[in-house]
């Protein structure tokens, strides 16, 4: 992969200038890759002015489909849509409680909301960020209808332990693999595990549309039909209203984008992993700096998430001298303002916040350099003996 053209669209960084900015994501460099695949795309589209669903985006409902490993793939507009749907698709509604982690981003609870369930969070595993299965057991009632895993980071949740859950006690599994596209355990990728999967496109993503995006993943025909029906105004075939939907289409030119897009997925998620080994070996040395703890399988590296104290004042050090680096995510669902109606206290998940005080996020995007990662980790390790 040729990292000096990286070096050269991430705002002119290079070996020789110390002092640029360096990006927690830098798209620039995969567009460039793309960009003549995508306005020819786009001239197709335009001269076709077919611009909602059609060929583009059955093409790449297909594609991304047979990429992960599942029957069918059906596009939507974005991907908290993706995980609404799919939650209604497989019956879950008024009067459910569903199961989450509570160290996710918000959309994962918004969708259980939006169908008229009750969020119920549950704490992270004490040795990974991922949901903790022996929470979950903890947490069923008998109105536990589903468990919603996150792939939180780029690596699988832990899904023999939530799928065996599930089976015995009859719940459905809707993945949230927003984080994950492409990442592998035994043979199988991100949201082939459950009974449904939604992601997300959103520009940063692993695979990232030109704005907002989403998808529906499943192995079942009847969950991908019902999708394909409430995305469309709740349509059959036209002017035949079946249900009550909503408009979540995907568009043509966001599907241009994806599909030239998945074409290089694989090689720019083991370029994340060789960027992931990489500041592992930089950082082998940096005391005070715990090294991210990937989940068994193949992750795809989303995030790069160390865990530092004095955080805050670490992450604005950082930022001082340039170095973007993020936090994901601050506040755990149930210590939000906007969520305290799910009546948990502070102290409820207490591996969650000890971590929500730590993590920080560090740049990593395919085309990364050497010389932008060895800045990275020189200034950490400067920052956290301030
Ligand atoms: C874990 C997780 N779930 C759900 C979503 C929601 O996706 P979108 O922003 O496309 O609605 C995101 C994306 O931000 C996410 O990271």
């Amino acid at each position: 992969m040729n990292t000096n053209l990286a070096a050269g669209l991430s705002g002119g960084s290079s070996a020789g200038d110390e002092l640029a900015e360096i990006p927690l994501v830098d798209l620039r460099w995969q567009h460039a890759v793309v960009s003549d695949e995508v306005r020819a795309g786009f001239d197709r589209v335009i001269a076709g002015t077919d611009f909602i669903l059609g060929e583009e985006v059955s093409r790449f409902e297909a594609a991304f489909a047979r990429f992960c490993g599942v029957a069918t793939c059906v596009g939507v507009a974005n991907g908290t849509d993706a995980l609404e749907l799919a939650l209604r698709a497989v019956g879950i509604g008024p009067g459910d409680e569903v199961i989450l982690p509570t160290n996710t981003y918000v959309a994962t609870a918004e969708a259980v909301v939006r169908v008229g369930a009750v969020p119920v969070l549950v704490d992270c595993g004490p040795a990974d960020h991922l949901i903790d299965p022996a929470a979950v057991a903890a947490a069923i009632t008998e109105r536990t209808a589903a468990i919603m895993p996150v792939h939180l980071y780029g690596d699988l949740a832990p899904m023999d332990e939530v799928c065996a859950l599930a089976a015995r006690n009859g719940l459905a599994v809707i993945e949230d693999a927003a984080q994950a596209q492409g990442a592998c355990r035994d043979g199988r990728r991100a949201g082939s595990f459950g009974d449904a999967g939604g992601t997300s496109f959103y520009p940063g993503k692993n695979l990232g549309a030109y704005g907002d995006a989403g998808a529906v993943l499943t192995g079942s025909p009847e969950t991908a039909a019902t999708v394909r029906i409430l995305r469309n105004h709740g349509q059959a075939g036209t002017h035949d209203h079946q249900m009550i939907g909503c408009n979540s289409r995907l568009d043509s030119l966001q599907a241009v984008v994806l599909s030239a897009k998945l074409a290089h997925l694989d090689e720019w998620n083991a370029d994340r992993r060789r960027a992931a080994d990489r500041y592992g070996e930089l950082l082998a040395d940096v005391e005070d700096v715990a090294l991210p703890t990937p989940a068994p399988g193949e992750p795809v590296w989303h995030l790069y998430v160390v865990e530092v104290a004095h955080r805050n004042e670490v992450l604005a050090r950082l930022r001082r001298v340039g170095v973007q680096a993020g936090i994901h995510y601050p506040t755990p669902i149930h210590l939000m303002p906007a969520w305290e109606v799910l009546g948990y206290r502070p102290g409820a998940f207490p591996v969650a916040e000890r971590k929500a005080g730590r993590i920080l996020s560090l740049p990593l995007f395919p085309g990364i350099s050497p010389d932008q990662q060895a800045r990275v980790v020189a200034e950490l390790a400067t920052a956290v003996t301030a």
